[in-house]
């Protein structure tokens, strides 16, 4: 009998649609990760890994596992695994795509219009009893976002869900920037037009991030980036840390080059730099929780036994992750 081995908490209807499957199956009540040397001892003699994108699973500990044959992330970004070094053992590697992508985009909305409205200084401003009177220009006067241009820096699946909220939902402008781009159809029906990484910058009121994180998204903005936006911008931030540079962010909201900032992912979670916890000014910070409703992580696990079953079946993998070729 094929044997998988869950690395932390799931949803108990992922575990039985796995046992269901004939497969037995190794849980544990803890939901948070167990360490690579713990991880490495448990996963002895799995066929199969249903890992968290807290779980380093890297290429010691894939070839260690000579009889492990698919790695089933439940995340979309799989930035935690050596896929390359996976693909050399001929070991699947899964992720959850499509199922997360318009929980993600709320959430994305959800930090640009609060850091844009001022939300978390208001709410602390009514909690602490300081709110005296309506006023013209409230301490939270915030910036408009309908009529704005939001740059959408990657757009696949969750850029383009942000971008139809931008463009249907509050008539924003919205620019995007990757290096290939959408098919004109696709660029209509949003709307959304093609510009430069340098106009998307220095033209738009919010740059929001959807990039992966790979060794050339690395600290995609950094100081040079930030002060190429315009003082009134608003930067968001729903894709992986890495792709900030979380010194320099921290830097130029000091020195006011850019007015505002929304972020559920950080260099290296769960420690978010001291600099940006220190300001409360239009600075939204969140835990990842970008995908976290009940029902869309209920389907992202789903997804992830479903990979699992397919490859354990001999059959191809729903949500294979596949290296990028060389000229991607
Ligand atoms: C993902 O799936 O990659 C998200 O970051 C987790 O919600």
């Amino acid at each position: 009998m094929p044997r998988v081995l869950i690395s932390q908490w799931i949803f108990g209807e992922a575990v039985d649609m796995l046992r269901n499957a004939g497969h037995a199956v190794t849980t544990t009540d803890d939901d948070s990760p167990m360490g690579s040397d713990a991880l490495g001892s448990a996963l002895a003699g799995h066929d199969a890994l249903v890992c968290m994108l807290t779980d380093r699973v890297d290429a010691a500990l894939l070839g260690a596992n000579p009889q492990l044959r698919v790695v089933a992330n439940v995340a979309v970004g799989h930035d935690n695994i050596d896929v390359d070094a996976a693909v050399a053992l001929g070991i699947t590697v899964t992720n959850t795509p499509d199922v997360l992508t318009e929980a993600t985009a709320d959430l994305t909305f959800a930090l640009l219009l609060a850091a844009a409205r001022r939300i978390p200084e208001a709410d602390a401003h009514v909690r602490d009893g300081r709110w005296r009177s309506w006023q013209l220009v409230q301490p939270q006067t915030g910036s408009d976002v309908h009529g704005r241009r939001l740059g959408i820096v990657g757009m696949g699946r969750i850029g383009q869900a942000v971008a139809r909220r931008a463009a249907r939902g509050f008539g924003m402008e919205v620019v995007y920037h990757q290096r290939r781009g959408l098919p004109r159809e696709a660029e209509a029906a949003i709307p959304a037009r093609r510009v430069t990484f340098d106009e998307l910058l220095t033209t738009s009121d919010v740059v929001s991030l959807h990039a992966p994180a790979t060794a050339e998204t690395r600290h995609l903005i950094g100081s040079d980036e930030l002060r190429r936006m315009p003082a009134h911008a608003i930067l968001v931030n729903t894709a992986r840390g890495t792709l900030v540079d979380e010194s320099a962010l921290a830097d130029a909201l000091d020195r006011g080059e850019i007015a505002g900032v929304g972020l559920d992912v950080f260099e290296d979670e769960p420690h978010v730099h001291p600099g940006l916890i220190g300001q409360r000014s239009r600075v939204v910070l969140a835990p990842h929780i970008g995908s976290a409703t009940v029902q869309t992580r209920r389907r992202m696990a789903e997804v992830a036994a479903r990979n699992v079953i397919a490859v354990l079946r001999g059959d191809a993998a729903p949500n294979p992750v596949v290296p990028p070729s060389p000229t991607d």
